[in-house]
């Protein structure tokens, strides 16, 4: 299929524009609930992948020294607390090392350790509030870490390759990087179809700089899963499915604040209704639609949800 003409409108990758990011991630997670899907495989999973292993390996030789834990993109720290609480059943010392360039996101994480400081008395928390790639030029880099954590932020942090080996080289031998990342389906796959839409921006050198974030949505598990193949490092894998009700999408009305939301996640622009010449806009809908799976409703009407799978990559070293 020839790549669609985007050139009598600009439209806006969402990354570039922080504000709108936040608030279209927002509604997407709200309203797929993917926040609680990986909370529950938490949950269910997190104590016998990652926390038996890590305490089969280090809980006797630690001494005094705390399990060192490195979180990159940790936005509000959500998904990273549950995992923290959960190894500290079996350290009773940790240093969390957090790297989060949003300043309000790192603030609402603080504001959330405040809070449940009798929950996780014994985290030592160090807080970076700057992209991952500034945290790699600094002293503190040469630190070794025995667990890495990486939710939905791989995307951001450079080239693939390059990336994986970085955080490789962090690890102490036997530590443990927790990934999670889009495989290729729903919104992924609408980026490689409309490439244009997952346009990459300039690296930026400093976070004073947010709205040029870098980020390559067009990464998914495949090539990661290709770099660990390469360099033969050891990773077991599972996965989970969030689904997105767009019925809304092809409603006749016209749609709503949050349904604009909604869409501008999936197709990672700002503003895409607006922004995409009405040629685009319809090709892309027609395209969503093709890809959602049917369901009669309750009212014997049709719904159509657009599933986009996600895969957890655990890699031993
Ligand atoms: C999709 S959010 C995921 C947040 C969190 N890990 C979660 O799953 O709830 C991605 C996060 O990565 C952060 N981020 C963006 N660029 C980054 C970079 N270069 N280095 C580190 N974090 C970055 C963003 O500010 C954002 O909070």
């Amino acid at each position: 299929m020839a790549t669609p003409n985007f050139q009598q409108k600009n439209p806006q990758p969402l990354y570039c524009n922080n504000i709108h990011y936040s608030m279209a991630l927002k509604t997407y997670y709200q309203h797929t609930r993917h926040q609680e899907i990986l909370a529950k495989r938490t949950e269910e999973e997190f104590d016998t992948y990652v926390v038996r292993v890590l305490s089969e390996k280090f809980g006797d030789k630690l001494d005094d020294q705390p399990l060192r834990v490195l979180g990159v993109g940790s936005s509000e720290g959500n998904q990273e607390t549950l995992q923290l609480k959960k190894l500290k059943t079996k350290f009773s010392r940790i240093s969390a090392t957090v790297i989060e360039p949003s300043t309000e996101q790192i603030c609402k994480y603080q504001e959330m350790v405040h809070q449940n400081s009798s929950d996780i008395t014994g985290i030592e928390y160090k807080w970076h509030n700057q992209i991952f790639q500034e945290f790699e030029r600094s002293a503190e880099a040469g630190q070794k870490y025995h667990f890495i954590t990486i939710i939905h932020a791989v995307y951001y942090v450079g080239k693939v390759e390059e990336t994986i080996k970085t955080f490789y080289e962090l690890l102490e031998p036997g530590g443990m990087i927790f990934m999670v990342i889009q495989a290729d389906s729903g919104s992924t796959l609408l980026a490689k179809t409309f490439p244009r839409l997952a346009m990459e921006e300039q690296t930026p050198t400093t976070t004073a700089e947010p709205q040029k974030i870098k980020t390559n949505c067009l990464i998914t598990s495949t090539d990661v899963k290709s770099v660990l193949s390469k360099y033969q490092m050891d990773y077991t894998q599972s996965s989970y499915t969030v689904s997105a009700d767009l019925t809304n999408f092809f409603s006749k009305d016209e749609m709503t604040p949050v349904t604009k939301l909604l869409l501008d996640f999936i197709t990672m622009t700002v503003k895409f209704q607006e922004s995409v010449p009405e040629k685009i806009f319809n090709e892309v809908m027609d395209y969503i639609k093709r890809k959602t799976r049917v369901k009669k409703g309750d009212q014997g009407n049709d719904k159509y949800y657009f599933d986009t799978e996600y895969d957890i990559l655990v890699i031993s070293k």
